[in-house]
């Protein structure tokens, strides 16, 4: 049994004024004409896998299951989290719930916020990872790097494990590295990014938990112990969930087990994380314009301008990403929308 689990928790700040902790950029339709939400689900589906685990904010409930039903995805299991703990605790509670009937499946964790545009690669290095991941392995991707990144997991590529042709043991693995790091690896040759997903049995998961994250286990134990089932939700318990360690599955797991795997695959992946890696995937026009909504340029180049409502206008600028919604406008240059970021912290702070 494969079961696809996705982590749908981020509020992709940088793609603000678009994204909001309300309606987060997941389940926007800023890739395709479907959310990046419902293509996730839909690849687990188109690949025949067991209905999906979502887990997510409880605010998104409603939303999460209309988009569901909106792509036919009738029998998800959606599990509720009453504050974000990162994904070390959301993919514990979604482990927890699978062994409660299929111990030995295999959980396929995806990002709720990656494109991936290789669905035939993707495909075939699925099937190495099962795989490998049915042998006891805990498997990750490789991507191939194309700049010093500093907000990805770096994976040092090992020897090629026996069995299972193009899997290779991980001899280290680093997430999020400062700036000089990134640069060494990426002149290295022999790192690659990790793409954020993972496979791996339920059951490797929570002993690979326990071992190195045994806090994250106890708390989530307990919160899903005194969960509260309704019709379309499940609710991990607050007060218990709430002593879950803030931990990515990165830092607590990935950086220690002995038991890693890594498939160099090229996927056609991509973290849309930010307006200029937006502007990077999305088709252009010959000015090199990604024009969306009631727009118009006059000799613009290399921009990406987005309205969901009021006419927009740009001339003479070159490399600008402006964003229009309801309620906010966003203009910056595309070397800057890193820090669009620092704008939504201060949005926060001075409120
Ligand atoms: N349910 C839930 N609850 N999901 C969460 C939570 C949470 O509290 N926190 C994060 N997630 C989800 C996000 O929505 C996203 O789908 C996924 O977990 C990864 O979280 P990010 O916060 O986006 O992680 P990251 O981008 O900093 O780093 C991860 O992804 C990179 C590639 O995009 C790491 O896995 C890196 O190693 C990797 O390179
Ligand atoms: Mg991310």
């Amino acid at each position: 049994l494969i079961v696809p689990v996705v982590l749908s928790g981020g509020t992709g700040s940088r793609l603000w004024p678009m994204s909001r902790a309300s309606f987060p950029k997941q389940l926007w339709s800023l890739v395709s004409e479907r959310s990046m939400l419902q293509e996730t689900v839909l690849r687990g589906q188109s690949a025949g896998f067991a209905p999906p685990v979502i887990v997510c904010n409880e605010d998104h409930r409603f939303l999460i299951a209309e988009q569901l039903r909106e792509v036919l995805v009738e029998d998800a299991s959606i599990m509720l989290e009453p504050v974000g703990r990162n994904s070390a605790p959301a993919i514990t509670a979604a482990a927890l719930l699978v062994t409660q009937t299929h111990p030995d499946a295999v959980l396929w964790m995806m990002a709720a916020d990656a494109d991936i545009k290789k669905s035939e690669a993707l495909t075939q290095a699925m099937t190495k990872a099962v795989q490998a991941a049915e042998a006891g392995r805990v498997v990750t991707f490789g991507m191939t790097p194309t700049r010093p990144e500093t907000g990805y997991g770096y994976i040092e590529k090992g020897a090629p494990l026996p069995g299972v042709d193009g899997v290779f043991a991980i001899k280290s693995f680093r997430e999020k590295p400062a700036q000089a790091v990134a640069e060494e690896f990426l002149k290295d040759g022999n790192y690659f990014w990790n793409s954020g997903m993972f496979v791996f049995r339920a059951d490797v998961l929570l002993d690979e938990m326990r071992r190195y994250a045994p806090e994250v286990v106890e708390s989530v134990t307990a919160a899903f112990e005194k969960r509260k089932t309704d019709l379309d939700f499940i609710r991990l318990d607050k007060a218990a969930f709430a002593q879950a360690p803030d931990i990515s599955i990165d830092y607590a797991i990935a950086e220690k087990t002995q038991v890693s795997a890594v498939i160099p695959a090229d996927l056609g992946w991509s973290d849309v994380g930010s307006w200029d890696a937006l502007w990077d995937i999305s088709p252009k026009t010959a000015d090199g314009n990604v024009l969306l909504g009631d727009v118009l340029t006059e000799d613009a180049h290399g921009c990406y301008i987005r309205s969901e409502g009021p006419l927009t206008a740009v001339t003479g600028v070159d490399d600008v990403v402006v964003v229009v919604t309801a309620d906010a406008v966003l203009v910056t240059h595309k070397d800057r929308a890193q820090d669009v970021k620092k704008l939504v912290d201060r949005l926060k702070t001075d409120g």
